[in-house]
């Protein structure tokens, strides 16, 4: 199921993502903020626990979050979505499947899986910005199962019909959660107009 987040700041923030002439520290930084706010939005429902905390004045019936959230980047460009949400979930554990895409044939290739205990028992947050032909997020999606995990949801910042429909397809079970709704890809698989190749503009190696 796709919810597409929708917010002032969100749009603002993806503008500036989206300008070819944001350099890599700036491009960095926000991707940070978004997926910080993404972040705010997609925990909106996550279950609580009750407690008791001793106040200095008193006892006070509260609640506190009642499952572990663990977070997936999938490498590289997730990687620029995990300090924002971990600023927000400081006890979140983080683990790591590293899955590129072929250039020609566009089929996700996994090079690197090392990921957390317990996923079974955990909200499993899966990261990436761009979500083209859904290849990659699919495939990290199913690594996930095999490894446990039951409650998935797949955060990116941009995508587009064409992969939506394939994590509809592949993983009916996984809520998808985009900042921005896109045309569709080119011939080489960009998104369109999306805003380039997120790894790169990341890490600057282009
Ligand atoms: C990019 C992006 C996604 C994938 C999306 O990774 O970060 O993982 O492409 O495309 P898909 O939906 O068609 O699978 P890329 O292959 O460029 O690897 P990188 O992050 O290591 O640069
Ligand atoms: N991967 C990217 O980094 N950008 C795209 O537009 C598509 C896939």
């Amino acid at each position: 199921m796709l919810n597409l987040l929708k917010h002032p700041l969100l749009t603002h923030k993806l503008t500036h993502l989206r300008r070819k002439e944001t350099n890599t520290k700036e491009f960095r930084e926000t991707l940070e903020e978004i997926a910080g706010l993404m972040a705010y939005e997609i925990t909106r429902d996550i279950p609580m626990k009750d407690i008791v905390v001793r106040t200095p004045l008193t006892d006070c019936q509260t609640f506190e979050l009642a499952k572990d959230i663990v977070l997936i980047p999938v490498l590289r460009a997730g990687l620029g979505m995990v300090n924002g949400i971990a600023n927000l979930i400081p006890g979140a554990r983080v683990g790591h499947v590293g899955i590129y895409r072929d250039h020609l044939t566009l089929e996700p290739m996994t090079y690197y899986v090392k990921l957390p205990e317990n996923l079974e028992d955990s909200i499993v947050m899966v990261l990436d910005p761009m979500l083209a032909t859904g290849g990659s997020a699919s495939t990290a999606i199913q690594v996930l199962k095999d490894s446990g995990a039951t409650t998935i949801k797949l955060v990116c910042i941009v995508g587009v019909p064409q992969g939506i429909s394939r994590i509809e397809k592949d993983h009916p079970d996984v809520q998808i959660f985009l900042a921005a709704l896109d045309k569709k890809l080119d011939e080489k698989g960009y998104i369109l107009p999306g805003l380039g190749d997120a790894g790169d503009r990341i890490f600057g190696t282009k």
